[in-house]
């Protein structure tokens, strides 16, 4: 079983939606999906109406996930981690306990161009515009991700 972790800051807009994306192209069976935040803001909501919806738009219902914080466990709980900008891997990192959980984290978007360690903007504050712009970056990252896993 191979077991990914997405994490942004709030786990309300990007990481729900790339654990659905994901999802949508992997066999549930062999992959594990999650999502999880670095802030404790929204623990317990659902994603973002504007998540929801873009996700709707193509075919994906989120509304099943809520919203938790990322937890130390978490690097025994999962193989890859996967970090949705610069400040989520800083983050991330900061909870590191040895070379093993710092192996698992990964910038998303370095899945379509490597090493750029580009990040996914934070869509929260802007218009509907942004969740799109979001989805098509993850929907182009989780199909290398997937590929690779399958
Ligand atoms: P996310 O977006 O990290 O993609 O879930 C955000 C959600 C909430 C906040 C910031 C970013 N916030 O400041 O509450």
């Amino acid at each position: 079983m191979h077991k990914i972790l997405m994490v942004c800051l709030g786990n309300i807009c990007r990481s729900p939606l790339a654990e659905g994306i994901l999802k949508s192209k992997v066999n549930s069976d062999s992959v594990f999906v999650d999502s999880a935040g670095t802030a404790a803001y929204h623990i317990g909501k659902l994603p973002d109406e504007r998540s929801i919806e873009v996700a709707n738009k193509y075919g994906i219902d989120i509304t099943k996930q809520r919203a938790r914080k990322f937890v130390v466990k978490d690097f025994d709980e999962f193989d890859i981690i996967f970090a949705m900008d610069d400040s989520n891997y800083q983050n991330i990192l900061s909870l590191v306990r040895n070379n093993d959980d710092e192996q698992k984290v990964r910038m998303i978007l370095n899945e379509i161009h490597p090493a750029k360690n580009l990040s996914v903007p934070d869509p929260y504050y802007g218009g509907n515009q942004g969740f799109e712009n979001v989805y098509k970056m993850l929907d182009e990252a989780c199909d290398v991700i997937a590929s690779n896993l399958s």
